[in-house]
């Protein structure tokens, strides 16, 4: 059985990931989904809370599991089995960065790194975006995924 696991800091998550997680899960077995933490950036949702609203959007997925992981990747991947890391670029820039990181995995374990490329509807969607967004008091629908807009909107706001 093929596992892959996509992490991210879904600080919070947007409709562009709620995208790969949902091809994701037609593509492969089984796909686990991880909040991870970004040494470079200031999360502002607790993992806790990225973790249940990314459950809250994949419950209709029988072969996706949300979960956070601490310290390294690579780590978190070998402990459990996972065979690859899933990930998506949206533009040239991510690509330049990513290309670091799954070199910087696959020498440190040997663990493979697959990209989706992002839907072009989404690839203008950030996170950093949508937080700046709510901030100023405008509402986050076409950004972030109906279900959590809400609670993500109330959130961010305050
Ligand atoms: O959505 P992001 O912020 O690009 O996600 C980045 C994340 C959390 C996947 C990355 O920072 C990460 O893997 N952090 C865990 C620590 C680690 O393994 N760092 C080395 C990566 S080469």
């Amino acid at each position: 059985m093929k596992q892959v696991l996509f992490p991210g800091s879904f600080d919070p998550p947007t409709l562009g990931h709620l995208d790969i997680i949902f091809r994701a899960s037609s593509l492969f077995d089984f796909v686990w989904v991880g909040v991870g933490i970004n040494s470079e950036k200031k999360a502002l949702f607790t993992q806790e809370e990225r973790v249940a609203l990314l459950k809250h959007l994949t419950t209709s997925l029988s072969n996706v599991k949300v979960v956070t992981f601490h310290g390294l990747l690579v780590d978190f991947v070998k402990e459990n089995g996972i065979d690859a890391i899933l990930k998506s670029f949206r533009s040239s820039e991510d690509l330049n960065h990513e290309l670091s990181q799954a070199q910087m995995n696959r020498q440190l374990s040997g663990i493979e790194t697959l990209y989706l490329v992002a839907d072009e509807k989404y690839r203008f969607i950030r996170s950093s975006l949508v937080r700046e967004i709510a901030r100023h008091g405008k509402r986050l629908n076409p950004f972030v995924p109906s279900e959590i807009e809400e609670t993500v909107f109330q959130r961010l706001s305050k």
